[in-house]
Parts: C-alpha cells; sequence; structure tokens
C-alpha cells in the first residue's frame, strides 16, 4: 500500500515539481531545518487566527474486509488523501537553490485531528499511527498527508430481508476540538472513490454518500448481499425438506418407519434453524422473515410427526372395537372424495364389474376374510387375494360404494389422506408467501 501512495504522491505532484533541477543534500537539510525551527505542530497553521482552515478531501475504499451481521460491525481498507494548506510551511524556492517540495514526517507539521467516532475498536485520530508516513510540502504551503486506514465501525444490520438483505453502513467523522468556524471539511467528491477498490465476495457495493456537516463527515456506503451462498446452502435445502416432511403420510403404516422417518426430518430442520440462527444478529429488533418461515416450517413438521403418531395410533387400534359412527362419516367422506380424482382412475377400471361383490364372492366359498384385507378374487381359483388395505385403497373405496364396515385401518388410511394434502398445503402457501414477501 506504502507503494500505491508513493504513486500517486508522484502522480500528483509530478506537474508541479520540475525534478530536473540540480539540488543538492546541503540545500534540502537547510530548508528541512528552517521549517521546522518556525514549525509548531501542534498549533492551527493560519497566519490569520480568525480565517478558516479548509482540509480538501477524498476517500479511496480499497476494499470491504467483512461486515459481520452478528456484531453488527463493518471492516475495511481505505486511504484518505487530504491536502490543506499550511502557513508554517511556505518558502521561497530561489532561497534554496530551486526546492520546490519537501518531505517532512507527519507527527513534525500540523495535520488535521479527524477522529472516527463510530469506531469499534478505538477512537484516534486518522493515521495517528503513521508517524513514519510523510506529509508532502510545496513551497507555497500546500501540504499533501494520506494515511491509509484500516477501520472497524458499528453498522446497524436490518436482516428482515435476509438474505436478499441491504445495509447502509455510516462511517462518522469528526474533527475533533476545533470549531466549525476554525477547520472545514470539503470533500472533493460526494461520493466514495473507487478507483483501487477490490470487490468483496459476500458483498456487493451498490452505491456512497459523502455528507459534511460543520466539523463532522458522514460517509453512507450502500451493501447488498450476494445471496446465492445462503440460497444454495440454506433457502434450498430447506424448501425441499419441508415438502419431505408431508411425504411421511405416504409410507405405509405397517412399514414401522413412519415415526423415525418423521423425526430424522425434524431433526435436520431444527439444525438448520441452529445455523440460520447463528448467522444472524442475536437482537430482537428485527427478525427475519426467512427464520420465521423456518420457524413456520419446524413447527409444521412436529405437528406432522404428532399426527403421525395419532395416525398409528388409530392404525393399531384393537379391532375389537367398533369404529364410531362418527369416524365412518369420516373416512367415507375422505376416501370418497379422492376417489373422484382422476388419478385414481386405474384403481377403478380394474373392478369393473367382473367382480361385483368380493365379498360375497368370499364368504360362498368360506373362506373367512376380512373386508379390509380383500382386495379381489382370482377369476379361475375363486381364491381370495389377501392384500395390505395401504396398498389397495381402491377396494376400500369399492367397499364404501357397497356399504360395507369400516374397520380401524381404514380410518388411519382416510387420516393420512387428510393430513398429508393439510400438510402439503400448509407448506406450499407459506412458500409461497415466503417467496412472495422476499420479492416484496
Ligand atoms: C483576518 O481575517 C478576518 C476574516 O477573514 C478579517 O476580517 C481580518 O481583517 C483579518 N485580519 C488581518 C490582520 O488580516
Amino acid at each position: 500500500m506504502y507503494h500505491l501512495r508513493l504513486c500517486m504522491f508522484v502522480l500528483t505532484l509530478k506537474a508541479v515539481i520540475d525534478f530536473s533541477q540540480c539540488q543538492m543534500l546541503e540545500d534540502v537539510q537547510r530548508l528541512t531545518d528552517d521549517l521546522l525551527k518556525n514549525c509548531n505542530s501542534l498549533l492551527r497553521p493560519r497566519r490569520n487566527q480568525s480565517e478558516v482552515l479548509i482540509v480538501n478531501l477524498k476517500v479511496e475504499l480499497i476494499t470491504l474486509l467483512e461486515l459481520n451481521e452478528v456484531e453488527e460491525t463493518l471492516s475495511l481498507m481505505a486511504i484518505m488523501l487530504m491536502s490543506w494548506k499550511d502557513d508554517q510551511l511556505v518558502w521561497n524556492p530561489r532561497k534554496y537553490n530551486g526546492i520546490q517540495a519537501t518531505r517532512l514526517r507527519s507527527e513534525q507539521v500540523w495535520t488535521p485531528p479527524l477522529v472516527l467516532i463510530n469506531s469499534v475498536t478505538k477512537i484516534e485520530q486518522i493515521g495517528h499511527d503513521h508517524s513514519w508516513l510523510l506529509v508532502f510540502a510545496l513551497s507555497n504551503g500546500l501540504v499533501y498527508f494520506s494515511p491509509g486506514l484500516i477501520l472497524s465501525t458499528k453498522c446497524e444490520v436490518d436482516v428482515t430481508y435476509y438474505p436478499w438483505d441491504e445495509h447502509n453502513c455510516k462511517l462518522l467523522f469528526l474533527v475533533w476540538g476545533y470549531y466549525p468556524q476554525e477547520v472545514a471539511i470539503n470533500p472533493i467528491e460526494n461520493e466514495i472513490g473507487r478507483t483501487y477498490y477490490t470487490e468483496n465476495g459476500a458483498w456487493e457495493l451498490k452505491g456512497s454518500e459523502i455528507w459534511v456537516f460543520e466539523v463532522s463527515m458522514q460517509i453512507v456506503l450502500r451493501l447488498k448481499r450476494r445471496p446465492e451462498y445462503v440460497l444454495v446452502n440454506a433457502v434450498c435445502p430447506i424448501v425441499f425438506l419441508s415438502f419431505v416432511s408431508t411425504i411421511v403420510f405416504l409410507i405405509p403404516a405397517a412399514s414401522g418407519e413412519r415415526v423415525s422417518f418423521s423425526l430424522t426430518i425434524l431433526l435436520s430442520i431444527v439444525v438448520f434453524f441452529t445455523i440460520i440462527g447463528d448467522s444472524l444478529p442475536k437482537t430482537s429488533k428485527s427478525l427475519s422473515i426467512f427464520s420465521l418461515y423456518l420457524l413456520f416450517i419446524m413447527v409444521t413438521s412436529i405437528f406432522a410427526t404428532l399426527a403421525n403418531v395419532f395416525s398409528l395410533y388409530i392404525y393399531y387400534k384393537d379391532e375389537q372395537n367398533p369404529v364410531t359412527q362418527c369416524w365412518v362419516k369420516f373416512t367415507r367422506c375422505i376416501l370418497c372424495r379422492s376417489k373422484k380424482r382422476p388419478m385414481k382412475s386405474r384403481g377403478q377400471s380394474q373392478h369393473d364389474g367382473k367382480h361385483p361383490n368380493v365379498q360375497d364372492q368370499c364368504i360362498k366359498n368360506n373362506q373367512s376374510c376380512l373386508p379390509y384385507i380383500v382386495a379381489s378374487v382370482s377369476n379361475d381359483t375363486g381364491e381370495c387375494r389377501y392384500t395390505n388395505s395401504k396398498d389397495s385403497d381402491t377396494s376400500i373405496e369399492d367397499k364404501f360404494d357397497r356399504n360395507e364396515n369400516v374397520s380401524w385401518k381404514d380410518v388411519s388410511v382416510a387420516v393420512d389422506r387428510l393430513l398429508f394434502i393439510l400438510c402439503f398445503m400448509i407448506v406450499s402457501i407459506s412458500t409461497i408467501v415466503f417467496a412472495v414477501l422476499m420479492v416484496k
């Protein structure tokens, strides 16, 4: 960075200084001695102390180091290019063998006591720890000073639209200890310079503004998060997981896998919830919509787990207890409604009048078939074909057409269907609402 600064100096001053003249070391030494003899670095360098000293200033942003949304701090690297007129550093070049410019250590001359007041590390003058840094002084009193800065400031983060959030980070500078009539800041441009700017991978600099009020200067940086990382690593997996959590009701109850399946999904969602929570500020000032969506998905998943257990409870209920009329009505209602769906036509065509009454045929063959597990009767032998009621909802539907008995397992199938549709709708609607809110 020192190299860079040097280059800038040379570029700025090449036009002003005639380097071709023959200058001896003694001349430079005599000039430096004479200048420092009359120079007090503590005094505001104006001959007429009633006059204001104007500090011209330009901020060149080098890079954004980090915007830490958890601690709400912004770190960046910048160069502050400053110039002002120092009445103590004026000389006649002809008296010093034509020397038009010289270098002095910054601690030997007056420098503007510019302080970053919303710093999170320490309050100190800009360039204070750069006492090795040289200022460039011209014979007419113009002084150039360009300290490099590594700053950490407080930046309030509003994560409502995380990961599509935008933040305005403010850097507040103050000329410490001077009245506005004494020192004035004059920014050359009303935005931050980006000649040497290197892009940050996580944040995009959308723009900047510089405001000056009396002895204070405010630099506002508009930062926009690049959402791709969070999108791929958190948003997409959670959306997919939330849909997967609904298919638990499609797993056959007899497989015995359902509870472990839904608990695994619930656990994954909780893990994501923790990860997202860790990457957001720990304040209640702004709640992220994404967190709320995640919470909603988690609650839905918990509900699905409980409902799943309830459904299994019904499935394994003792068949000695008769199914209450209420449940029978419910089951008929759910299963008949779903039968009307065109998707089920495959099942209907299977029983297209060849076996108008499976139950009767079984009884005819003196086979004790429970109604809920008989799917069909073999054409040739007249044997009952036993199937799990889960695998053949169609047979149940057919039974209802004939007003046959409803068992607890049928009720469980109906409950599963209702819950699947319910959970799928909740997840779909909440995902759509989340997407709409994000698009704004
Ligand atoms: C000093 O500056 C003030 C304000 O510009 C002016 O009124 C005053 O005459 C100046 N004094 C001298 C001695 O030049």
